[in-house]
């Protein structure tokens, strides 16, 4: 243990992460490992390997229910697949993604959304996009004391007033001014998404918050990446951001695809996997 700020110096010891631990690892200059899951066998997966925080990201509305963006997701489903990840984890932070239009309504909605969240789930902070347009909805949560961490650059919920997912978000003047919006607001942690490396770095190291990129560089304080893409269990997903440590969608096919042989031929169950 660190004994000026009470962090583990082991990512992987046993002490749960929690909000203060997980800010505390910039000053310790501590990268923070961070992968989304949303359900209970992988976010137990994912707890084991180590990771910092596990997001319940609303891209389960693309990688778990099939939908082209976030949008659909609501927030009672959001309910339904956090408390499905806290039942698994031991140690990570959870932090929830608050869906569209749990927030963006007003600062009240905002804190009686999260409030459910936090209540019904167990987490321990959310997540919300945006920055300066955001920034008296964050000072509010905060001071009813739910942790925040906001998101900037590519923001998936506002694909519609961008027309489109995935372009890289150059305006750097826009860029700081939700950056440092999002922290004087309050915000703990903050999600850099798809922004120029540079920037990040610039960003990174003006803030005293983490920064947690994701297609921003290695420069930020952390990363996060989806689960099911980096495992490759998405087909045909390959931005340039993206390392796919694994290949389980072809591996997953694969051993369906023997089972069904294996069926048809009449060779399992063999006696091997028979009862007497
Ligand atoms: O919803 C999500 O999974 C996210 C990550 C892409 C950061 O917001």
């Amino acid at each position: 243990m660190d004994d000026k700020q009470n962090v583990p110096a082991d990512p992987r010891s046993a002490a749960p992460v929690t909000v203060p631990r997980f800010v505390a690892a910039k000053r310790q200059k501590r990268r923070l490992a961070v992968l989304t899951a949303y359900d209970y066998t992988w976010a137990g997966i994912v707890d084991a390997a180590g990771v910092d925080a596990i997001l319940v990201g609303d891209t389960l509305g693309m990688v778990v229910q099939g939908h082209d963006t976030t949008l659909p997701v609501t927030l009672d489903q959001m309910i339904y697949h956090a408390e499905m990840v806290t039942r698994a984890v031991k140690r990570a932070l959870v932090i929830v993604d608050m869906p569209f239009m749990t927030y963006q309504v007003s600062p009240e909605t905002a804190i009686a959304n999260a409030g459910r969240i936090l209540k019904e789930t167990g987490a321990a902070c959310v997540k919300i996009e945006g920055g300066v347009n955001q920034a008296e909805t964050i000072r509010a949560m905060t001071a009813a004391d739910i942790p925040v961490m906001a998101h900037v650059g590519l923001k998936p919920q506002s694909v519609r007033m961008l027309g489109g997912m995935g372009k890289i978000q150059r305006d750097e003047q826009q860029l700081f001014a939700d950056a440092r919006a999002a922290q004087d607001a309050g915000a703990f942690g903050i999600v850099l998404e798809l922004i120029p490396r540079q920037l990040a770095t610039a960003i990174t190291a003006e803030l005293e918050i983490p920064t947690i990129g994701i297609g921003a560089g290695p420069d930020c304080d952390g990363q996060v990446l989806v689960l099911n893409d980096m495992l490759g269990l998405t087909d045909g997903f390959q931005p340039k951001f993206l390392k796919r440590y694994a290949e389980l969608h072809g591996e997953a096919v694969r051993a369906a695809a023997q089972y069904v042989t294996e069926v048809r031929e009449g060779t399992f169950p063999d006696d091997a996997h028979s009862h007497e």
